[in-house]
């Protein structure tokens, strides 16, 4: 029913549990007869596409797939944990947790420019992935979260689509791909997932930049700002979950920028940092229009953040739709 390669225009969109069943049946099949009794890499980030990938894996052959999740330190509090949890302890898979944090973080002391500090992370993930995959032995294939939006786009020369993710040759041509959500689009692999038996929280995520939080960190990244930008999103997310938003707003999520400003708490002079709140909705990411928050849900974040959020003394609504702002600070 599926061509596991090539999507035909007029393939049904997968929209319902029994089409998405219909769906992993066949690529179950498909995935058994490509791998055997061999064994895939995978690294699993967490988000959406990725996680489909290895429940579908996880399904077709077991152990034989082995999950790498690197936490290179600008993941949203809570998301490794996640993974392990999930992975690991439900779907007993095969799964390496790399803690790369003062690897990324060292090597992202002092930058500040914005695409110096997205190639730093780009390479460093590479590198950390290729050193684990180096250790491995007897694993001939590599499984991917290619989707088809992203064979579209590389067709029409707008974006190239990296093949093997942009792994070093000797260690690319050493594997085989195997792209199983290759012929679906953004939508489907939530429906597929929710199939799967994914939690809700990882099929109907927001989405998150490759450099996560480095790039809402602004400027030189430290550790006590990190942690700042870490925890003020926990506690939007947790808000905007408790008001019902989580499933409605498409993006949201805080910045801290790189300067201090005069506050005051407990009669005692402050030097801290502002926390910009970010909510924006948009069909596809080119431009955006910015949620029209409830005042009181303003000002109950404006409590949580500046009493809660070490180095913090201010939070800031950014009114910016897109254009003139990006979605992302940097
Ligand atoms: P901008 O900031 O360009 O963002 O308006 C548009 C959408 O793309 C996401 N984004 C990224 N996603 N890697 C990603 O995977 C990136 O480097 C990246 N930068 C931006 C952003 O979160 C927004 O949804």
């Amino acid at each position: 029913m599926f061509d596991p390669v090539s999507r035909p225009e007029t393939m049904e969109r997968i929209t319902t549990p029994e089409l998405a069943e219909a769906f992993i049946a066949e690529q179950v099949e498909a995935l058994r007869a490509q791998i055997g009794d061999g064994k895939v890499l995978l690294a699993l980030s967490g988000g959406v596409d990725s996680s489909v990938v290895a429940a579908l894996l996880i399904k077709a052959v077991g152990k034989q797939l082995v999950c790498v999740h690197v936490n290179h330190g600008l993941l949203r509090k809570g998301e490794p944990e996640q993974v392990i949890e999930v992975f690991r302890n439900q779907m007993d898979a095969n799964l390496i947790y790399v803690d790369a944090v003062d690897r990324f973080l060292d090597k992202l002391a002092g930058v500040s420019a914005p695409e110096r500090k997205r190639h730093i992370i780009g390479e460093e993930f590479i590198d950390v992935f290729a050193d684990e995959a180096r250790k491995l032995d007897g694993v001939a294939f590599l499984a991917q979260g290619t989707i088809w939006p992203d064979i579209l786009e590389s067709e029409a020369g707008i974006k190239a689509h990296h093949n093997a993710g942009g792994l070093p040759e000797d260690i690319a041509s050493r594997f085989e791909l195997v792209e199983p959500v290759r012929i679906l689009f953004k939508d489907e692999v939530r429906v597929v997932g929710k199939a799967l038996g994914l939690p809700d929280e990882m099929v109907y995520r927001q989405p998150f930049p490759g450099p996560g939080l480095g790039v809402r960190c602004v400027g030189a990244i430290t550790r006590d700002r990190l942690e700042a930008v870490r925890e003020s999103d926990a506690i939007l997310r947790e808000e905007f979950a408790k008001a019902g938003l989580a499933g409605k707003v498409w993006q949201y999520f805080t910045v801290v920028p790189d300067f201090t400003s005069t506050g005051i708490t407990d009669g005692k002079r402050t030097d801290a940092w502002p926390v910009i709140i970010r909510a924006v909705n948009t069909r596809d990411a080119m431009t955006a229009t910015v949620e029209h928050l409830d005042w009181a849900l303003l000002e109950k974040l404006t409590m949580r953040i500046t009493s809660e959020v070490k180095g913090v003394n201010r939070v800031l609504y950014d009114c910016t739709p897109k254009p003139t702002g990006t979605i992302e600070y940097e």
